[in-house]
Formats: C-alpha cells, sequence, structure tokens
C-alpha cells in the first residue's frame, strides 16, 4: 500500500465504526464497539419468494415461522455452523450492518469481525468473509469462536496455562484447548443443542405416535434434559398431532423419556471430548485437570450435562457466566483492543486450520 493509500486507510479506521457478529446457527449476536450488544436474534430470515425481498429478521421472522402464506419463506441460513445459503446471510448481515450504522449515523463502513467455528474449510470461511464484506463491512476478520468464547469468558489464554473451553450452541460442539494465544488442540463436533431437539423430536414420534413441533421439544429439552436420577421425577404435557388419526394429541413425557432420546447425541459428545483431551500434551492436560473445564453457548445451559461431563470425565465442569453472549462478548473485547489480539486473528487464508482436526 502506498504512504498515501496507508494514511487514508488509517483516517477511515479513526472514523469508522467497528463490529463484532457472533453468526451463529441458532442466534445472531452483534456488538458495536463502544456500544456494547445491540442485536440479539434468532438467525431466522423472512423472504418475499416472488420479489426476493426480507421481509422480517430475527424475532419477527420467527414468529412467522408455520404461519405463512404461500410467497412467504422463513430460512435459517445457518446450519451446523456454517454459511448454508449464502445469500440470505448476505442479506441478513446486510439488514444487521445497516441498522447499527443507522444508529451510530456514520457514513463510512465499518470493520466487522465475524465468529466462525474451528475446523471449517477455506471455502467455508471464505463464505463467512465475502458474506460480511458483500453486506457492506469495509475490512473482515475472522477469529475462532471457542478463542473468542475464552476471551468473552476471561480466561487467561495468553499465559502459559493451559484453558479448554467448549462452546456448545445450537449447530456445532467447538471445543479448544487454549496456550500462550493459541489452540493447542481443538475439534469441531457437528451436533448440538439444535441435533438434540431433533433427537426429542423424532423419539417422542416413535415412542407415543405423536409429532410435536421443534419449539415444544425444545421446551422439553430446556425443563426436563438430564436431571440426575435421584431427583424428583419430572414430567411436562406436550401437544402434537397424532401420526396415526391426523388429529391433535396430547402426551406427557417424563425427564426419563428426553434422557433416552438425547442418550446417544450426548454419548457422541462426551467421547469427543475425551478424544480432544487424549490428544493434549500432559502439562496442559495437568492445567486443565486442576483449572477444569469451561462450557459456554446455549448448551451449556442444558440442565445436568455440565455435572455428567464432569463425573464421566473426572474433570471440574464450570459453566462461565452468561454462556450464550460469550463469543459476542469476545469479538468486542477483541475490538476494543486490537493490538494486543492482532495475532489470533484467522489470515486470510484461514492458515490456523491446518493444525486442526
Ligand atoms: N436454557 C437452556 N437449556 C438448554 N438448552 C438451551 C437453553 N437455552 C438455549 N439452549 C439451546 O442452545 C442452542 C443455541 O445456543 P447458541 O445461541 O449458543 O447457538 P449458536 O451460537 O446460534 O449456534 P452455533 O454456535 O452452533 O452456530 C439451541 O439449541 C437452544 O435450544
Ligand atoms: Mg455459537
Amino acid at each position: 500500500m502506498t504512504w498515501l493509500g496507508k494514511k487514508i486507510h488509517d483516517v477511515l479506521d479513526s472514523v469508522s465504526t467497528d463490529i463484532g457478529i457472533d453468526l451463529g446457527t441458532a442466534n445472531t449476536l452483534v456488538y458495536v464497539k463502544g456500544k456494547g450488544i445491540v442485536v440479539n436474534e434468532p438467525t431466522i430470515v423472512a423472504l418475499n419468494k416472488k420479489t426476493g425481498q426480507l421481509v422480517a429478521v430475527g424475532d419477527a421472522a420467527k414468529t412467522m415461522m408455520g404461519r405463512t402464506p404461500a410467497h412467504i419463506d422463513v430460512v435459517r441460513p445457518l446450519v451446523e455452523g456454517v454459511i448454508s445459503d449464502f445469500e440470505v446471510t448476505e442479506e441478513m448481515l446486510s439488514y444487521l450492518i445497516n441498522k447499527v450504522r443507522g444508529e451510530v449515523k456514520t457514513i463510512v463502513a465499518p470493520r466487522v469481525l465475524v465468529g466462525v467455528p474451528c475446523g471449517i474449510t477455506n471455502v467455508e470461511m471464505r463464505a463467512a468473509r465475502d458474506a460480511a464484506r458483500n453486506a457492506g463491512a469495509r475490512d473482515v476478520f475472522l477469529v475462532y469462536e471457542p478463542l473468542a468464547a475464552a476471551i468473552g469468558a476471561k480466561l487467561p489464554i495468553e499465559k502459559a496455562t493451559g484453558s479448554m473451553i467448549i462452546d456448545i450452541g445450537g449447530g456445532t460442539a467447538n471445543m479448544a484447548v487454549i496456550s500462550l494465544g493459541g489452540m493447542v488442540t481443538a475439534k469441531n463436533l457437528r451436533l448440538a443443542g439444535d441435533h438434540l431437539t431433533a433427537a426429542i423430536v423424532s423419539y417422542i414420534r416413535d415412542q407415543f405416535k405423536v409429532l410435536v413441533g421443534e419449539k415444544t421439544a425444545e421446551e422439553a429439552k430446556i425443563k426436563l434434559a438430564m436431571i440426575v436420577s435421584g431427583d424428583d421425577m419430572r414430567e411436562m404435557v406436550v401437544r402434537g398431532r397424532d401420526v396415526v388419526t391426523g388429529l391433535p394429541r396430547e402426551v406427557v413425557v417424563t425427564d426419563t423419556d428426553i434422557r433416552n432420546a438425547i442418550s446417544s447425541a450426548v454419548d457422541t459428545l462426551v467421547e469427543t471430548v475425551r478424544g480432544v483431551l487424549e490428544q493434549t500434551p500432559p502439562e496442559v492436560l495437568a492445567d486443565i485437570m486442576q483449572r477444569g473445564i469451561h462450557l459456554s453457548g446455549g448448551g451449556a445451559l442444558i440442565p445436568g450435562l455440565a455435572e455428567l461431563l464432569e463425573e464421566i470425565i473426572q474433570v471440574p465442569v464450570i459453566v462461565v457466566p452468561d454462556p450464550l453472549r460469550a463469543v459476542v462478548r469476545g469479538t468486542g473485547i477483541i475490538l476494543e483492543n486490537l493490538d494486543r489480539y492482532e495475532d489470533i486473528l484467522i489470515d486470510n487464508e484461514g492458515e490456523l486450520t491446518t493444525q486442526l482436526t
């Protein structure tokens, strides 16, 4: 870059807004430098099929789910942590970036930091970068979500002490062992909260011959998941459609039903955590045994999950404060201290991915 080019760039940096985005499978959160978290909504978009125009984003689009006329489509543009519908993601980001620009009243395009799961392909990473750029970002930076979550949870990631974080979201469980500002071992398991919800839908259909909606299954998950046996048995009435008669029917599901429904997915999660620990060098492993494994993301709130992990892995498990916002808080801390955290951003080619599984 020429001297003049660099000067112009520096001036733009000083007057533009910096935005951090946790573009999640289930929820999208936006942090604006100097302002804090300004958006926290489901990653859902309603579109007019005829004109291609955006009808609603976030909560407004979620309430339209299952209630739309033929010409409106409600879409979840991310699947398993990565962009599956590029155009819709771009439209959603563009809507969010414009909203922020309107609020902070800036005419200069913002710099945008986007969190991405670790272990994704370069193509998936480029899609995130391009979507943010096409949506109006002047510069795009990417950061691995577990690193952002660890920073958001104030773990001492820059020290020569191992920390482990597992971010269990809607579409991915992203786990990383971090030391000296980098990931020592990491794994992106494409199985998380939404898969548990889907497993509950299938279980109720198979066991009770009733088809329930996703929202009902999610409620059952949040209320009953894996309460340690011996506690009072809990149950819940769920309503759905009888698959034989086609008519509405109510059934009572218990915590045991929910535990059975999600047990195989939970086993996979536990085995994956074990696998990551097995690949972790002994010194770092000793740090983790002492300091514990930190859980973030909505999945960290699954009742009984932290206790179960702790019991099986025999390492303390700690849910970080406000786990649903750890990643976006991390992007905020990075933006407020860009010089300090420059080294942890993913470079243009996504080079860091090569060391990851
Ligand atoms: N209290 C709760 N108990 C259990 N599960 C919860 C709770 N709150 C949210 N969840 C689940 O957490 C998931 C959403 O978490 P989160 O917002 O961290 O995901 P995301 O960041 O959008 O997804 P990803 O990081 O996988 O792309 C959903 O599956 C939701 O059902
Ligand atoms: Mg997430």
